[in-house]
């Protein structure tokens, strides 16, 4: 599936209508770089993702308007044409005041939602006030939906944790409009949702989309055992639904990817940071081998255990010292939250221990660049790695993984890969390990780096492929696919919908 494929599959199965998506996240951010007006793509896998299908498809997205520079560039209806350099569909930004960002987006969506569904032992907070704010920002992002759908059939195309009240808002505001949601992150069993206090609230929410997407399937049966514990509603196996007060919401696993064919060819273009590129150039030129970390700071993304285990790695095969070096990118993230600050500060000083217990002469073990870096310069640093390291606690699904399969051309690199991201499910051909175990982290960086390169071109072949056949219009296929489905079945409501 390629982008104008998707294009003629779209009108052919819901014609002329309009395309909206709403996300907290936007796709492009303008700032201000001394004096000037520049733009950024802000880190994230939702707009990795979505932001291929708006360029092929055209439509609205809808975000928070957050960057220094967002308002100076919007018309009257707080729109701008996206991507700035050859602009295929609109941006409108909804304005959020710093406290309302401070109690929805880093007190509730972040402090609460995020530990809560990642069940990655950082407790979530429950703040009343935070909650409330939740509810006021989904109620602004339901106004602007209704600006721009009014009356019309549109498909709206709702995104994430930010926004899990919004599908009931839209559904009574627009009651013509098709409404579905995708989830980025995990859903937790049944039991570690019960002490979330809002369950009823949010669930209800939820339940206004006509159709809800999760990365796997263990998400979405997490998620009707949920509803199944806190609402009076029924299960519907036959159809993968929930029906709650006489609606179906279908359940479905819908596995998000990546742009391959624009990651590999956009891999070969020499990135424009030159200190990178020295320091690239530096370490193949002395033969060494190159081993990347790319991830938000998140205490999700399980760095703090994967440095543990470079550590681990130098002590066990000290013969690796002066022939591997690790680069990890740390992008800066909610910094505002006690817990992504500490873990920014600590990562630092753990590196710096790291390197003064193993450095040797001129070699260093690890590299740490805490720093934006646009996609351009990160599709060209995965062509140029030898390995690549995603050991995520937990993940919905992790795109770094995809992305650096994508960039693979002449796959010769390997994947170090956590069993507990959704891309473990697709890409078994990896080196799976359990991030929590740091000797099995070991091994599997170990066994990497020894493997004939036949074995690991072979791995990387198998990765590609189903990287290529599953890329990201793959997936936005199947979400029309199902929503015309639905829309063609609605009148009989125990159609099987196989
Ligand atoms: O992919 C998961 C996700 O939480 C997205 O929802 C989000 O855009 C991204 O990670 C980055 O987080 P943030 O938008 O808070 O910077």
């Amino acid at each position: 599936m390629d982008p104008s494929r998707l294009v003629e599959f779209y009108r052919e199965k819901l014609g002329e209508r309009s395309l909206i998506v709403v996300s907290n996240r936007e796709p492009y951010q303008h700032i201000y770089d001394e004096g000037e007006i520049s733009w950024i793509c802000p880190p994230s896998g939702l707009t990795v993702g979505l932001d291929p299908i708006m360029r092929a498809t055209g439509g609205t997205w809808i975000a928070h308007g957050n960057g220094s520079a967002d308002r100076a560039v919007v018309d009257q209806e707080s729109c701008v044409a996206v991507p700035p350099d050859r602009p295929a569909y609109r941006l409108k930004r909804v304005w959020l005041s710093k406290k309302l960002e401070a109690n929805y987006y880093y007190g509730f969506a972040n402090a609460a939602l995020w530990p809560l569904c990642h069940v990655a032992y950082v407790r979530p907070t429950f703040q009343h006030h935070c909650w409330d704010a939740y509810v006021e920002a989904n109620s602004l992002f339901a106004d602007a939906v209704q600006e721009v759908a009014g009356d019309e059939p549109a498909l709206v195309f709702i995104q994430d944790y930010h926004l899990a009240l919004l599908p009931r808002m839209v559904k009574e505001r627009c009651p013509r409009a098709t409404v579905v949601q995708f989830w980025h992150i995990p859903w937790p069993n049944s039991e570690v949702f019960r002490i979330f206090p809002w369950r009823q609230q949010l669930i209800h929410g939820m339940l206004g989309n006509d159709l809800l997407g999760f990365h796997i399937r263990y998400h979405c049966n997490n998620f009707v055992d949920t509803v199944m514990e806190v609402l009076e509603a029924k299960e519907d196996r036959e159809r993968s639904a929930v029906i709650y007060q006489d609606r179906a919401t279908f359940v479905r696993p819908f596995p998000i990817s990546v742009d391959f064919e624009d990651i590999a060819q956009g891999s070969s273009r020499p990135t424009d940071d030159k200190s990178l590129l020295r320091l690239v150039n530096n370490i193949k030129s002395r033969g060494q081998t190159l081993g990347i970390g790319v991830d938000r700071l998140d205490y999700t993304k399980g760095i703090r255990e994967r440095l543990e285990a470079i550590d681990r790695l130098f002590d066990c095969y000290p013969e690796l010292k002066g022939k591997f070096v690790y680069l990890q990118i740390g992008v800066p993230t909610r910094t505002h939250l006690p817990e992504y600050k500490l873990l920014s500060e600590q990562i630092g000083e753990i590196v710096e221990s790291i390197n003064w217990k193993h450095q040797e002469e001129a070699w260093l073990p690890i590299v740490y660049r805490k720093s934006y870096h646009s996609p351009e310069t990160l599709q060209w640093l995965y062509r140029q790695a030898d390995l690549c390291l995603v050991t995520s606690l937990h993940d919905g699904m992790n795109l770094v993984a995809k992305e650096y399969v994508a960039a693979q051309v002449e796959s010769k690199g390997a994947l170090i890969l956590s069993a507990f991201t959704g891309a473990a499910r697709e890409l078994p051909q990896a080196f799976i390990v359990n991030p929590y175990a740091v000797e099995e982290v070991v091994n599997a960086i170990h066994q990497a780096l020894i493997l004939p390169k036949e074995d690991l071109r072979r791995r990387m072949e198998a990765l590609r492929e189903t990287v290529r056949d599953h890329n990201v219009f793959h997936w936005a296929r199947k979400i029309i696919d199902h929503v015309s489905r639905i829309e063609k079945h609605s009148f009989s409501p125990v159609t099987p919908l196989l």
